[in-house]
């Protein structure tokens, strides 16, 4: 697994973007599983988490319906999240960004503008304890639901471990 990049500056909350295609199921629901552990740990302050697409299709929708459903079957609240897109500026703004496939990888990469930026870079599975080779979280959006849940089950253990790695990161007092 590889080593959480440093904090782009020191004294604020560690910042990830998490980053697939349409930012309506992968990233949003990496982000809200995230987000709950996080809160769980009380590490809310010290870490801040964000998502987007690659694309600009569903900018300002909600959650895929399949998405929501099988976050809200699992405890979680799927409610909040509006889509956005990527841009250069997420670099910027982001410690760690991290991306849900290949394709993501690529795209997010183009928009780099600097080695430093590229190098905050990572598939998402690259944190994964049990992906075996596979590191993408493969595209639910035209399989059925259960697709889903197995999508929540890679961002579940994955997010797990990377609670456990960012207990140490950031600031206690982050940016808002
Ligand atoms: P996501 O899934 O990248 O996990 O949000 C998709 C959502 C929408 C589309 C493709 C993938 N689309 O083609 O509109």
């Amino acid at each position: 697994m590889p080593d959480l990049p440093p904090a782009r500056e020191q004294g604020l909350a560690y910042r990830i973007a998490l980053v697939c295609l349409g930012n309506i199921c992968r990233s949003p629901m990496a982000e809200v599983v995230l987000s709950a552990k996080l809160a769980d740990r009380g590490l809310t302050e010290r870490v801040q988490v964000d998502s987007a697409g690659t694309g600009d299709w569903h900018v300002g929708e909600p959650m895929d319906e399949r998405a929501a459903t099988t976050l809200d079957a699992h405890g979680y609240d799927p409610t909040l999240h509006r889509a956005r897109q990527f841009s250069v500026d997420w670099h910027r703004g982001h410690d760690l960004v991290l991306v849900m496939d290949r394709s993501n990888l690529r795209a997010v990469q183009a928009t780099a503008p600097d080695e430093d930026s590229r190098s905050r870079v990572y598939l998402f599975r690259e944190f994964d304890p049990a992906a075996a080779g596979e590191l993408e979280v493969a595209d639910p959006w035209y399989g059925g639901a259960s697709g889903f849940e197995d999508v929540l089950a890679v961002l579940e253990r994955t997010t797990d471990v990377l609670v456990a790695s960012l207990a140490s990161v950031g600031a206690p007092h982050g940016r808002d």
